[in-house]
């Protein structure tokens, strides 16, 4: 057995109920660490981080919440699909940021997918020190959160748990509802610019996976 299937079946341990999360890759056998031989000991700097990461493109979303009466939200790219069944999310946020704590407190929140002219939304949810719902046009999801209007698709969810990891928290959620509010072309962010996106012709068919 070689280190990538001693791998495999470590996740799948770590899987079970009854085994404590978080998994750790030192709950491998130690041949499995031998496919990291040829990485570097020394951590790369922030910007070299930022530079070679950037070139993973992602869709831009606004994640919100009611706190009280008042509407938060904050942009995010760190948001992915987790779980189809039963349906789940995560998305990632700095532990610097405000808007964290009280997403947290309230228990829930609504991922607003943005379309390729939204990126003005984009920039004024990143701002800190403005009132980003000014002049913004919103209305509560079924559980309660706002919902950008011309946002391609809202995704309401409960939080379900939250895991410190380096100077963010990935934060999962349980989907409750959910819906596509518009076709159109989705905001693409890429090496720290807004991005086209557009479909490849004749590239075939994918196998359907997820
Ligand atoms: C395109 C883009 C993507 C971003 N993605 C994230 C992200 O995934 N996680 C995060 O914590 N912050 C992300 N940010 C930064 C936050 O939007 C911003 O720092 C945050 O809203 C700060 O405000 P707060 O303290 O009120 O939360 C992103 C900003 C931009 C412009």
């Amino acid at each position: 057995m070689d280190g990538r299937r001693r791998a495999t079946s470590g996740f799948e341990r770590a899987d079970t109920p009854s085994t404590a999360l978080p998994f750790r890759p030192h709950h491998l056998a130690a041949t499995a660490r031998g496919a990291h031989d040829t990485e570097p000991a020394a951590a790369p700097a922030p910007a070299r981080f930022r530079e070679v990461l950037g070139n993973f493109a992602t869709g831009v979303t606004v994640i919100t919440a009611l706190d009280g009466p008042a509407p938060v939200g904050f942009t995010c790219q760190a948001f992915t699909s987790l779980s189809l069944d039963p349906p789940m999310v995560s998305f990632s946020v700095s532990r610097d940021s405000s808007t964290r704590p009280r997403i947290l407190a309230a228990g829930r929140f609504c991922v607003n997918v943005l379309a390729f002219d939204q990126h003005g939304l984009c920039a004024r949810f990143a701002a800190r020190g403005a009132d980003r719902f000014a002049g913004v046009d919103w209305w509560r999801s079924p559980g309660g959160c706002p919902v950008l209007d011309g946002s391609l698709a809202w995704i309401d969810c409960t939080v379900e748990a939250g895991y410190p990891a380096g100077d963010h928290m990935i934060v999962v959620g349980n989907v409750r509802a959910l819906s596509v509010q518009r076709e159109a072309a989705p905001l693409v962010y890429h090496r720290g610019a807004f991005a086209n996106c557009f479909p490849l012709a004749n590239t075939g068919a994918l196998p359907r996976v997820c």
